[in-house]
């Protein structure tokens, strides 16, 4: 059984141009207008599929058979939000594959033991709070924990999900998830690199995040000589050096990013009185997590002790590395053999919600190559046959779990 692939293709291209910017990438950061225009537009193909579309209140929806919400469910989806200047597959192939799938189930009346959902998580990319819906749904949110969570323009999370214009409701029962499966592009270079069209996720990266405060004292710039200074963005430089060696202190396959970077109150002819660094760090085990931790809150307040300057750092929750399910990985390897597909077992080093779902079901991953390895970037690329493969293995890899 195959997916139909000029309407998976079709769907893709509609959702593309939601968001779009002037420079052909997609701003469609997580509850923002164009975020609830997405959805809209989901619900919409949805329901001409007959498919109801339910929401719970941490956002996430889901779609599924007017017959399909009692019992246990096979679910499958991904997330319709970007990184800012994001591409047009990161997300948006799981969400618009899982629809096709269940379109496709629906349309051939196959008899299952258990329905196939699809689903779309709020926020995997962190605009808040990365992988935001999959965790509520999982491990649910203190009203602590909410109001602690800022957006990237420093708006709070509780305002946001308020203003939303798209609806809310009751939470969805964990129980009643028996699978999940989510299709995405790899995002790195390694399956297009070895001509393999699907890969089988073997596991998911652990991640920490933080964000840096050097703090000193603003002054005049023209007339403050520089030995008199306590200039936080001295420090916030020097520690800005040092990650690629803390990085490689911890191990190969430990990262270290600072994406964002602020000075105040941001002016050129103004000593800065602060430096904000947004970190996003991961490594494949959870002790190697736990030292990049380490290592750089040292780091920092070594560089703001040889600065004079001061310095917090505060902690995102970590996420745990996870192992992907052995019985969802042959059924996905099964299901491309079956279409005459090679695959290898590839590990994540990118965040999922599978990442969550594998908390409460046994879940998996397939993963199609990107083309020169571009993600988070608008030249996210990769040929519609191979996004067509995924899909029809995604397919097959739900039917197997749901019979
Ligand atoms: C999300 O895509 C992440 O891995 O950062
Ligand atoms: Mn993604
Ligand atoms: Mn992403
Ligand atoms: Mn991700």
């Amino acid at each position: 059984m195959k997916v139909n692939g000029p309407r998976l293709r079709a769907d893709l291209e509609a959702l593309a141009q939601i968001g779009r910017n002037s420079d052909g990438g997609i701003d469609r950061t997580a509850l923002s207008a164009e975020d609830a225009a997405a959805r809209t537009w989901y619900e919409s193909r949805c329901q001409e599929a007959g498919l109801e579309v339910r929401c719970d209140k941490w956002a996430n929806m889901v779609a599924g058979a007017a017959h399909s919400w009692d019992g246990a469910a096979v679910w499958t989806g991904s997330h319709l939000d970007t990184v800012p200047d994001g591409g047009a597959l990161d997300g948006a192939l799981g969400v618009v594959a899982a629809l096709e799938c269940v379109r496709r189930i629906t349309e051939e009346h196959l008899e299952l033991a258990h329905p196939v959902q699809a689903v779309v998580f709020a926020d995997e990319e962190g605009n808040y709070s990365h992988l935001f819906g999959s965790y509520g749904l999982v491990h649910g949110y203190s009203d602590r924990q909410l109001a602690a969570m800022t957006g990237r323009e420093g708006d709070a999370l509780t305002d946001a999900l308020r203003d939303f214009s798209w609806r809310t409701g009751e939470p969805f029962d964990p129980g009643r998830i028996r699978h999940f499966v989510e299709l995405h592009i790899e995002q790195g270079p390694i399956l297009e690199q070895r001509d393999i069209p699907i890969g089988v996720v073997t596991s998911i990266v652990g991640l920490g995040g933080a964000e840096v405060v050097f703090t000193g004292r603003a002054d005049h710039a023209g007339t403050t000589p520089m030995t008199m200074r306590r200039d936080p963005g001295r420090a916030a430089g020097a520690f800005l050096t040092r990650l690629a060696d803390i990085a490689a202190s911890i191990g190969d396959d430990a990262v270290i990013t600072c994406g964002r970077f602020s000075f105040q109150p941001g002016a050129s002819n103004v000593v800065p009185d602060a430096a904000n660094l947004a970190l996003d760090f991961r490594a494949p085990t959870s002790d190697q997590v736990e030292a990049l931790t380490r290592a750089l809150s040292t780091a920092a307040h070594e560089c703001a002790s040889a600065h004079d300057v001061g310095c917090a750092v505060h902690l995102d929750q970590p996420v745990s590395p996870v192992e992907l399910d052995a019985e969802v990985r042959d059924i996905i390897r099964a299901a491309a053999v079956r279409n005459v597909l090679p695959t290898m077992d590839i590990p994540s080093g990118a965040g999922h919600d599978s990442q969550n779902m594998s908390r409460i079901a046994p879940t998996g991953m397939i993963f199609v190559p990107s083309h020169a390895g571009r993600s988070h970037s608008r030249f996210e690329h990769t040929d519609p046959e191979l996004l067509e493969n995924g899909a029809t293995v995604l397919l097959e890899t739900l039917v197997s779990l749901a019979r």
